[in-house]
């Protein structure tokens, strides 16, 4: 079985190609990457791959079954959870109750559980909430499990962020950029958290600028430059590769 395989994805904005006929397959386990200059596209194969965007032409399979077109909460669902590059928190509920609104398909949600199966919706629902109080703990936010989201920590919101995707149970996770603006001893946090994850046999699938943080983490790793893939291999490998290494001194150039 695949667990995401992506053929000839292409999404176009206007006269750009943000994303151009893109194809390749995750690794089943582990942790792998995709890296790339800025504007290269790897936010929008995210949003193509999670459904939030639609692709112009080109497939994507999440486990072999095809998904392009399916709604981001089907998709998430099935066990596809992203975060954004953006944190997304729910400011004006606490830290404790933005976990609760990520748990998966609540009995509370259907109107027959309401009426007929109100012992079942309580029992769910405690068992959500020692699920909770779980992951607060793992994350060290056990402390700030009652403060609301919006009074926390640039660091502590993608902590949470990260606790809301941990609450769906997801069977791969994509993770925008979630070291960025983050310190260095959050980031070591986030990576034992992400190991975690991989050894729980979580797939995890990043975009990430922090290269060290990359080499460390990733299995393998995808390059995009310019809406195209022009890598794919180890960590290692891409560092020493030319067209990988132009592309990345070809923007910076731009930029100096
Ligand atoms: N919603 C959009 N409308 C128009 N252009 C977009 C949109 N989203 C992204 N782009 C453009 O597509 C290209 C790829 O962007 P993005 O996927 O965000 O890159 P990355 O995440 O690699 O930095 C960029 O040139 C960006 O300006
Ligand atoms: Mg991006």
């Amino acid at each position: 079985m695949s667990v995401l395989r992506i053929e000839q994805a292409t999404k176009k904005f206007g006269g750009l190609v943000a994303v151009d006929h893109v194809s390749f397959e995750l690794a089943v386990q582990g942790i792998s990457g995709l890296v790339g200059p800025n504007g290269s596209g790897k936010t929008t194969l995210f949003h193509l791959i999670s459904g939030f965007y639609k692709l112009d032409s080109g497939s994507i399979y999440y486990r072999d079954v095809p998904i392009s077109g399916l709604p981001p909460h089907v998709i998430s669902r099935m066990g596809l959870v992203r975060t954004f590059q953006q944190t997304r928190v729910l400011p004006f509920m606490t830290t404790l109750d933005n976990l609760m609104a990520s748990a998966p398909d609540q009995a509370g949600e259907r109107l027959s559980a309401v009426f007929f199966e109100r012992g079942k919706v309580k029992q769910e629902e405690t068992r959500y909430r020692e699920r909770a109080h779980e992951i607060l703990d793992k994350l060290q936010l056990g402390r700030v499990a009652n403060e609301l989201a919006g009074n926390l920590s640039y660091g502590q919101q993608r902590l949470l962020e990260l606790g809301r995707v941990l609450m769906a149970r997801p069977k791969i996770v994509l993770l925008d950029e979630p070291t960025a603006g983050i310190n260095p001893t959050l980031i070591r946090k986030i990576m034992e958290i992400l190991m975690q994850l991989r050894d729980q046999g979580i797939k995890i699938f990043l975009i990430e600028h922090n290269m060290p943080f990359v080499s460390e983490m990733c299995d393998e790793v995808f390059v995009l430059d310019a809406g195209k893939l022009i890598f794919h291999g180890t960590p290692q490998q891409a560092r020493r590769d030319q067209g990988v290494i132009d592309a990345y001194l070809g923007r910076e150039e731009h930029v100096a």
